[in-house]
């Protein structure tokens, strides 16, 4: 049926009361229907939201009036209704059984489970691959929805499995739930899923909950995870508090009652013979009935052959992971072949023919044990929270940023307080939430300091700004800490002996003060520096010798101008050529580097402004740190400029800082991850799904040869040129 039959069927042509009413309630649930499925699952709605709205009053104010029309179906029947006392049972027809799970995280997971399936399916080295379905395993609650004649009329949590608790209510005000099939389905069907509640979601409902705490409602509270507020939310006696709970839905199996008669014992017989009567011979088939009879199935599920196939997908979503709206706490195998399913059968309370292989915990419970304000190279202010030790995402976290005033105030993180601490991917750990009702009575309300916790300046913020700054610029000893590390960092000029611990002692002993120190400071003064001896003062004055032949672009990057990073460091030595013309460079000149827009063309200008910066650079030089000049270089000119790369996997000689070098110095950006914007990627060994998505995206892929080729063809032309 399409639109423009929906719209077709208006009453108006029909001639007497009753059908009038009747006929025009079933047109607007059917446009309903219609545009819900469109707005809810397929995210594409095809009329604005105020047309709906005046579709689904209308209908409303057409039940109320003929209370006889309200069908289960409505989707006025997804707003709430009835406070509940309780729930009342349900006996689940097939079992809801839960699953085994793989405990290793890594790819030995799969490969365990598909040699179990081989062994207990008699195949052979000879046999086929095993093809498998492979989904994710949402973080969130199982759900069963039954449906007769095509309406739902049952909504049921798993319970212990036999029995479960009849939800029917809150459930039917989850948009993406269909209330009602088309007309081609089953009699009797059930539908197993997952309810959730996407991240996002989650975060607005905890904004508004915290809301309603500070506004003193009593009984409020926030949320610790997606997975407890869903929960919460389907098992709340109050369907109108449900309703305003944003859930979420996937379906991921189905379950049609066998049509061969009485005497079917087994679990196997209950769940799969009635699929096949249907024609349905594989999970990817009844997946794909599920989505057109309108539930939303998972994107990532993927059909694919072999352990090989599974440790690709198990990999694969590891990557997507922390790019997914959603939780997720691993991944789901699952046996393609009906038949297959049927003779592999169940062990006790757990299918034979599908397994959990789960990811690292990315959340875990902890206490605060103070909160701390450190202060950055640039006087930025940052309140950590000093946490008791968790083993989160893979790495023990005793930090975690809680960012700034502002942050930390919404979360309003007290010392004492039990949080949730998040570390997603490489992301530097969070603090997600506090669990307020363990919160002591003598906590207090974190507030930032107004002066800088190290030197004493004033901390100011400025209007518009979210950060707290140090006004002690280099006399804060923790500025200039952060001042000389960075100097020395690996990507600026680079002083390898030079560890955090060692800067502590020398700025604290007054042997540093300014950067040139670095370079007047003697043998004598590191020696007797605690924890010193000959040979490990030789070798900081043999890296700090060393530092003095650097490149501009290093540089320039290494003395710490706020806003400019690497890249930018490098765009303004290829626009400008020499140091002294990128010092004395007007804001308008700064402005026409590439890349540079008014906030780091200000920030660079103010930076040289000032007369102890130009000093420093001075007194560099006069200490003997040199590098080579160049010149000039106009607009965009660089052959790669404009282009993205995108390293992976290990390269036979060449390390990934020398292959970005190479790359950026021909104007490439080098980037982290692979998109649509990327225009090549070069692979090496063990490459993984970025290597994938690049084939994916029919992106060009390079080897290492590839890169050096043209890396070459480019390179020949400007050294003629120069010659
Ligand atoms: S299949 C008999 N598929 O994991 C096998 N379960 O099952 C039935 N879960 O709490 C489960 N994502 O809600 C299956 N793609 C998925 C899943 C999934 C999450 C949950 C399920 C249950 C637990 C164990």
């Amino acid at each position: 049926m399409t639109t423009a039959d929906l719209f077709d069927s208006d009453f108006a042509a029909e001639p007497t009361p009753p059908t009038k009413p009747a006929q025009r309630a079933a047109a607007l649930r059917e446009q309903l229907h219609h545009h819900g499925h469109l707005y809810y699952v397929l995210d594409a709605p095809s009329i604005p939201d105020a047309e709906y709205d005046k579709l689904f009053k209308e209908l409303q104010t057409l039940e109320a009036a003929h209370p006889e029309l309200r069908t289960p179906d409505s989707p006025t029947q997804r707003v709430g209704g009835q406070v509940l006392d309780g729930f009342a049972t349900v006996k689940h027809v097939v079992p809801m059984l839960s699953i085994r799970t793989e405990t290793d995280t890594d790819a030995s997971g799969a490969e365990a489970f598909d040699a179990r399936i081989r062994k207990e399916l008699g195949l052979t080295e000879a046999d086929p691959l095993v093809d498998y379905v492979a989904e994710l395993k949402f973080d969130g609650l199982a759900m069963s929805l039954c449906y007769e004649n095509g309406v739902l009329m049952q909504a049921a949590t798993r319970g212990d499995g036999e029995t479960g608790e009849d939800v029917t209510q809150n459930i039917r005000t989850i948009g993406q739930i269909p209330l009602r099939l088309s007309s081609d389905a089953p009699k009797v069907l059930e539908v197993r899923g997952e309810v959730y509640m996407a991240r996002g979601d989650f975060e607005a409902l905890n904004e508004r909950q915290r809301a309603r705490i500070a506004a003193g409602e009593k009984g409020e509270k926030t949320f610790v995870n997606p997975r407890n507020a869903a929960a919460g939310a389907v098992r709340q006696l109050d369907p109108n508090i449900a309703a305003q709970r944003p859930l979420s839905f996937f379906a991921y199996s189905l379950i049609l009652p066998s049509t061969t008669g009485e005497g079917l014992g087994t679990i196997s017989e209950k769940f799969l013979d009635g699929l096949i009567h249907h024609g349905i011979h594989t999970q990817e088939q009844a997946l794909q009935q599920l989505r057109v009879w309108g539930f939303p199935v998972c994107q990532h599920t993927q059909v694919v052959s072999g352990s090989a196939g599974l440790v690709a997908f198990h990999q694969k979503i590891a990557q997507l992971r922390d790019t997914l709206p959603f939780d997720i706490d691993g991944v789901v195998y699952k046996v393609n072949y009906i038949q297959q399913e049927a003779s592999l059968g169940f062990v006790t309370r757990e299918p034979r023919w599908a397994v959990a292989h789960k990811y690292p915990a990315q959340e875990q419970l902890t206490t605060v044990q103070a909160i701390e304000v450190q202060v950055g190279r640039t006087g930025k202010l940052t309140p950590v929270a000093k946490l008791a030790p968790v083993f989160v995402g893979g790495v023990t976290v005793t930090n975690a940023t809680l960012h700034n005033e502002d942050e930390a105030r919404r979360k309003d993180v007290r010392v004492g307080d039990t949080v949730v601490v998040r570390r997603a991917g490489d992301v530097i750990p969070e603090v997600v939430s506090v669990i307020t009702e363990k919160r002591l009575h003598e906590s207090q309300i974190f507030t930032m300091p107004h002066t800088c916790p190290v030197c004493g300046s004033a901390a100011v913020r400025e209007e518009d700004e979210a950060d707290y700054r140090c006004t002690g610029g280099l006399f804060c000893s923790a500025q200039r800490k952060q001042a000389i590390l960075h100097y020395a960092h690996r990507r600026a000029v680079e002083i390898e002996d030079l560890g955090d611990k060692l800067v502590d002692q020398l700025v604290d002993a007054g042997v540093i003060k300014t950067l040139p120190d670095l370079y007047r400071m003697g043998f004598t003064a590191l020696v007797t520096l605690e924890r010193m001896a000959e040979k490990s003062t030789n070798n900081v004055l043999a890296s700090i010798e060393k530092s003095k032949h650097t490149t501009l672009p290093r540089f320039l990057f290494g003395l710490g101008i706020r806003h400019v990073g690497e890249a930018t460091a490098k765009e303004l030595v290829r626009h400008f050529g020499k140091m002294d013309a990128i010092m004395d460079a007007t804001l308008d000149q700064l402005l026409q580097v590439a890349d540079v827009g008014p906030i780091v063309a200000q920030s660079v200008r103010t930076f040289f402004d000032q007369p102890h910066n130009r000093e420093v650079v001075e007194q560099l030089r006069a200490c003997g740190v040199t590098w080579l000049e160049g010149e000039p270089v106009a607009g965009a000119s660089l052959p790669l400029a404009g282009q993205t790369f995108v390293l992976t996997g290990t390269l036979p000689t060449l390390s990934r800082d020398q292959a970005k070098d190479m790359l950026e110095a021909l104007g490439a950006k080098v980037a982290g991850s692979v998109s649509k914007k990327t225009h090549c990627v070069v692979a090496g060994a063990e490459a993984g799904s970025k290597l994938d998505k690049a084939q994916e995206l029919g992106i060009q892929v390079l080897d290492e040869a590839g890169l050096l080729a043209l890396v070459t063809s480019h390179a020949s032309p400007a050294e003629d040129a120069e010659a």
